[in-house]
């Protein structure tokens, strides 16, 4: 770098780039109030179970009255290796519906009060079975931003009936820093992610 900034065409390039430069604006997701990310570097840990497992018992919070109790979803944003779908019970699940509108948000499957979304849900079924499971797809370079912006931001997560938002989102990652969670961590705040 020190080498190019010697260049003054280079430098002034870079100059103008750097003037130019906005910081991405980290966003709220749509009719969720807290999110809460479940990670780690290395595969095959645990995450996927933890968050399931604390999505459910945060949902069934013992200090909130039945009425008051948080409503919490989950969201597998491991577009590689979705977990959400046989976790949750949901594998053989038509596909999610879009709202009303231009464009239509996906609508979350729901199975033990738990409302989710994944990309297991939208991946053809593989032949000859109900589910997407086994579904290969080959994810490149700009798609994986753009699908997990997708599940981030184009999903309605309010409840059908009383229109509640949701208290708390938990979303399941796939292991390891690649775009997925650098999407998450430039788009969205995520809850502690101030704490030093
Ligand atoms: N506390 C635990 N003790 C023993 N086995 C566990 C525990 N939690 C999860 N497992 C098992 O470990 C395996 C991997 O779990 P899981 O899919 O939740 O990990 P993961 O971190 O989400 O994996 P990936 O990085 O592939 O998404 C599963 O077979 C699961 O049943
Ligand atoms: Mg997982």
């Amino acid at each position: 770098m020190r080498i190019l900034w010697a260049f003054p065409d280079v430098r002034d390039h870079l100059r103008r780039c750097r003037a130019k430069a906005v910081p991405i604006q980290k966003r709220s997701l749509p009719h969720v109030k807290q999110v809460l990310a479940v990670a780690s570097g290395k595969g095959g840990v645990g995450k996927s179970t933890v968050a399931v497992n604390l999505a459910l018992s945060l949902a069934m919070h013992a200090e909130h009255a039945p009425r008051q109790r948080p409503r919490v979803g989950v969201l597998d944003l491991d577009i590689f290796g979705p977990s959400i779908p046989k976790l949750m019970a949901l594998e053989d699940a038509e596909e999610p519906r879009l709202t009303e509108g231009k464009p239509g948000a996906m609508v979350p499957l729901v199975n033990h009060g738990l409302p989710c979304m994944s990309m297991g849900f939208l991946l053809p079924k593989s032949q000859g079975t109900d589910s997407s499971t086994d579904t290969p797809v080959v994810w490149r370079g700009l798609m994986v931003q753009k699908a997990a912006q997708q599940l981030l931001f184009d999903v309605d997560w309010r409840d059908p009936e009383s229109d509640a938002e949701l208290d708390l989102l938990v979303i399941d990652m796939p292991p390891g820093t690649g775009d997925v969670a650098l999407t998450l961590a430039q788009l969205v705040k995520v809850e502690g992610e101030d704490a030093s």
